[in-house]
């Protein structure tokens, strides 16, 4: 009995490692502001960047980007940070400001703060 009392905690230790974070807000339950960073993320976005899943396209997943401790680049996950990649770009993603003004920046880190 005790030793099958390990085995589930050891099992439920690695469903829950201390990588995973909670899972994103659902679509249905996105408020008018967040609805509307999800639609930017997939025109602006989406061709280079998995959202709800992990693993790379272009460039990484953004699964949890505001949940974990630091960006892919080990840089601190602040909206200043993000506001200031999608504005200025980074490597081989490309600067937005010409197409993203202050509105939309709002809506997209609202949403991706649901991730
Ligand atoms: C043309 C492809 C492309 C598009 C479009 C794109 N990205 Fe990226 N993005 C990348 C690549 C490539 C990287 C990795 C850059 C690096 O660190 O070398 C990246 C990195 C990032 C990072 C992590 C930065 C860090 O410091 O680790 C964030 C956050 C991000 N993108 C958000 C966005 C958002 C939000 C949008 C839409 C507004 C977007 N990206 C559109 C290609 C893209």
């Amino acid at each position: 009995m005790k030793r099958r009392t390990l085995l589930l905690a050891l099992a439920t230790a690695g469903l829950t490692g201390c990588h995973s974070t909670p899972p994103p807000t659902p679509l249905a339950n996105l408020n008018p502001e967040q609805n509307r960073g999800h639609q930017l993320f997939e025109t602006r976005c989406a061709v280079c960047h998995y959202d709800r899943q992990s693993g790379s396209l272009h460039g990484p997943s953004l699964l949890g980007v505001f949940k974990k401790p630091a960006l892919p680049s080990g840089a601190a996950a602040t909206d200043e940070r993000v506001s200031a990649t999608i504005l200025h770009g980074r490597n081989n993603m490309p600067a937005m400001a010409n197409v993203v003004d202050q509105d939309d920046l709002n809506d997209l880190l609202a949403y991706l703060h649901t991730l």
